[in-house]
C-alpha cells in the first residue's frame, strides 16, 4: 500500500505515448524505455507485436496480432520516484482515427525522427493533433549511428515543417561511422558513445568535459567544427525554457541510437524531469483539476472481443481526477438516473491482466462493459460533467455495407452496432434509410476492411462494401431541419443525411459541388466536423 498522498501520486505521474513515422524506431524506444522501467516482459512483448507487423501484408492477417496490440495498450512502469504510464499507438498507415483518439488520453508525447529522413508524412499529421491539444513533445532524433542529415538541418525542419521551437538539450558527435556520442547542453558533460552489442541494455559511456584533451583527441581533426556548431547553437538557438515547452511551443531535442540504448537515459531523465503531470482538463461547464476530490475520467477506446474466448469488452477510461476505486459507482453516461458500478477493472501487462483496486489521474484502467461505455463517455458521479475529449474526423470515404445473407441478419446487425459503439466507423441516414445497406464513412479506406474483418472473424456474418459516390461532408448548422435543408439549392450529387446524433449533414460527390452549393447558397454556414461534439 503506498505510503504517498494524493498530490504525491499525481505529481509522479507520468503518461505518454510515441509518435513516429513507420520504421523511425518507435518500437526499439519502447522496448529500451521498458527495460529502464525493469519492465523486461513487456519489452519482449513489444518487439514480438512489430515482427509480426512486418511480417503481415495487412491488417487482415492480423487477428493474433490484436491480441498482442491491444494487450500492450498500456504499459505501466516504475522509474526512479516517477509512475510511468506510456501508451501504445496502433501502428497502421491510414487508420488513425484510433491513434488519435489514444493521444487524447495523454499529457506529453515523444516524437521519433529517423535522423537520415527527418520529419515524415505520418509524424507531421499525428504533431498537428498533439499540437492543437498544445501538449509537451520531446524529440528523439534516432538512428544517429546511421548517417544522418546535418543536425541543424534537422532542427530547422523540426520549425519550418511543424512550427515549433526546436532546442537541443544533448548535441551529437558526429554521425553514422563517426558517431562518438552527444555533448549534454545543460550539463555541460559529454558522454561517449560505445557501440553495444545488439540487445544490450544499457550503453557503457564515459563522461568528460568538452575542453578535456582525451576528448579533444577523441574527436580528433573535427574537433574545431564540431565546437563551432556548439558555439553556433548557443548563440544563435533559443534557449530551454521549461514552461515554452509545457505550453507545447518549444520541443526539446535528443539525440541518439534507440537501437544502441544511447542517449535513451537521457531523454528519460530529462521527460521525467520536465514532462507535464497528468494536466486540467475541460469540461463543458467547468476545468476539473486532477486534484479534485472527486473521480472523474473519460472513455477514449472500446474493444470487443479482445478474448474471442471470452467475448469481452473493455472501455479505457483516462482518470482526470479524483482516486478511482474498484466498485466505485458513477451515473450511466446515457441516463443520469441510473448508476454504474465500476466492477472488474482491469489493467494491461502484456499479456496478462491484473484487477485495479486504485488508480489515480493520469492512469489508464480497463473496465468490463457490456455495451454501456461509448467512446467520448464521461464518467463521473457528478450530474452534468461532460469532457469533450475525442476528436472527431470528418470520413473521406463513403461505401454501403451490404449483406449479403439474410440468414446472418442478426449477426450483421450485432457486429456492426459494436463496431459503431467502438468507434471503429461513422454511420449516416439517408431520408429513406435502407437498413440492410447502411451508409458509412471512414476516414480511410482501411477502416472498411476492419469493419468486414471484423464482422465476419467475431460475428459470422459476411459483408459486401459497395462504394458510394461521396468524397467530402459537412456538417449543417445544430438542430437544423430536414424541411430547412431540403430548401437549399443542392445540384447534382448532394445527398442530405443525418449523423448518429440526428445532426444533418451534407455529402458531395467532389470540391466543384461543394463550391456550387456555398455559391447558391451564401448564407449557409457548413461545418468540417460536426459541431455538435
Ligand atoms: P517502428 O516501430 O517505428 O516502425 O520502428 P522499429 O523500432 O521497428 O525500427 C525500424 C528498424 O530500424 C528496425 O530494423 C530497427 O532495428 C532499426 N533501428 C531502430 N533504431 C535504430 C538505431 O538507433 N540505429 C539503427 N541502425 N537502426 C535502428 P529492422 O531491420 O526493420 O528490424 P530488426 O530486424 O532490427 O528487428
Amino acid at each position: 500500500m503506498s505510503t504517498r498522498t494524493t498530490t504525491e501520486e499525481i505529481a509522479r505521474r507520468r503518461t505518454f505515448a510515441i509518435i513516429s513515422h513507420p520504421d523511425a524506431g518507435k518500437t526499439t524506444l519502447t522496448e529500451k524505455l521498458l527495460l529502464y522501467g525493469g519492465a523486461l516482459h513487456l519489452a519482449g512483448s513489444v518487439r514480438a507485436r512489430r515482427n509480426m507487423r512486418a511480417t503481415a501484408s495487412d491488417w487482415m492477417d492480423l487477428e493474433k496480432e490484436r491480441g498482442i496490440s491491444i494487450s500492450s495498450t498500456l504499459m505501466q512502469f516504475e522509474y526512479g520516484d516517477a509512475c510511468v504510464n506510456l501508451l501504445d499507438t496502433p501502428g497502421h498507415k491510414d487508420f488513425s482515427e484510433d491513434t488519435y483518439r489514444v493521444l487524447t488520453a495523454v499529457d506529453n508525447v515523444v516524437m521519433v525522427l529517423d535522423a537520415a529522413k527527418g520529419v515524415e508524412d505520418r509524424t507531421r499529421k499525428l504533431f498537428e493533433i498533439c499540437s492543437l491539444r498544445k501538449i509537451p513533445i520531446f524529440t528523439f532524433v534516432n538512428k544517429m549511428d546511421r548517417p544522418a542529415r546535418g543536425s541543424i538541418d534537422l532542427l530547422d525542419e523540426i520549425e519550418k515543417v511543424l512550427g515549433i521551437h526546436a532546442v537541443p538539450v544533448t548535441w551529437p558527435l558526429g554521425s553514422g561511422g563517426d558517431f562518438k556520442g552527444v555533448f549534454d547542453r545543460l550539463t555541460q558533460q559529454v558522454f561517449l558513445f560505445e557501440p553495444t552489442k545488439h540487445g544490450q541494455h544499457r550503453a557503457p559511456f564515459k563522461v568528460s568535459s568538452i575542453h578535456d584533451a582525451a576528448f579533444r583527441e577523441r574527436l580528433g581533426e573535427h574537433y574545431a567544427e564540431w565546437m563551432e556548431s556548439v558555439e553556433m547553437i548557443s548563440t544563435a538557438g533559443e534557449q530551454f525554457d521549461h514552461a515554452r515547452v509545457t505550453a507545447g511551443q518549444m520541443t526539446p531535442v535528443f539525440f541518439g541510437s534507440a537501437m544502441n540504448n544511447f542517449g535513451v537515459q537521457h531523454l528519460l531523465d530529462y521527460f521525467i524531469r520536465y514532462g507535464d503531470p497528468p494536466a486540467p482538463r475541460q469540461t463543458e461547464t467547468r476545468v476539473v483539476r486532477p486534484e479534485d476530490p472527486d473521480f472523474s475520467g473519460f472513455v477514449f477506446k472500446v474493444q470487443a472481443n479482445m478474448n474471442p474466448k471470452h467475448r469481452d469488452n473493455l472501455a479505457f477510461v483516462r482518470v482526470c481526477s479524483g482516486i478511482f476505486e474498484k466498485d466505485m459507482t458513477v451515473l450511466d453516461p446515457r441516463d443520469s438516473a441510473r448508476k454504474l458500478r465500476l466492477a472488474y477493472p482491469q489493467r494491461l501487462f502484456g499479456q496478462e491482466r491484473e484487477t485495479v483496486e486504485r488508480a489515480y489521474p493520469g492512469d489508464i484502467v480497463g473496465l468490463v462493459s457490456h455495451g454501456n461505455f461509448h467512446i467520448g463517455d464521461t464518467l463521473s458521479a457528478t450530474p452534468g460533467l461532460r469532457f469533450h475529449e475525442i476528436p472527431r474526423f470528418a470520413p473521406e470515404v463513403f461505401g454501403y455495407l451490404r449483406n449479403p445473407n439474410p440468414s446472418r441478419f442478426k449477426q450483421f446487425r450485432d457486429g456492426l452496432g459494436q463496431l459503431l459503439a467502438e468507434g471503429v466507423i461513422q454511420r449516416f441516414h439517408l431520408p429513406e434509410d435502407i437498413s440492410d445497406a447502411p451508409l458509412l464513412g471512414a476516414v480511410g479506406p482501411l477502416q472498411f476492411d476492419v469493419v468486414r474483418y471484423r464482422l465476419e472473424k467475431e460475428y459470422g456474418a459476411v459483408a459486401r462494401l459497395d462504394t458510394a459516390p461521396y468524397t467530402l461532408i459537412r456538417w449543417l448548422e445544430p438542430d437544423t431541419t430536414r424541411a430547412a435543408a431540403e430548401k437549399l439549392t443542392l445540384g447534382v450529387g448532394v445527398t442530405i443525411v443525418a449523423d448518429a446524433d440526428e445532426e444533418l449533414a451534407l455529402l458531395f460527390p467532389n470540391e466543384w459541388a461543394l463550391r456550387f452549393v456555398e455559391e447558391r447558397n451564401p448564407k449557409l454556414v457548413m461545418h468540417r466536423v460536426s459541431p455538435r461534439r
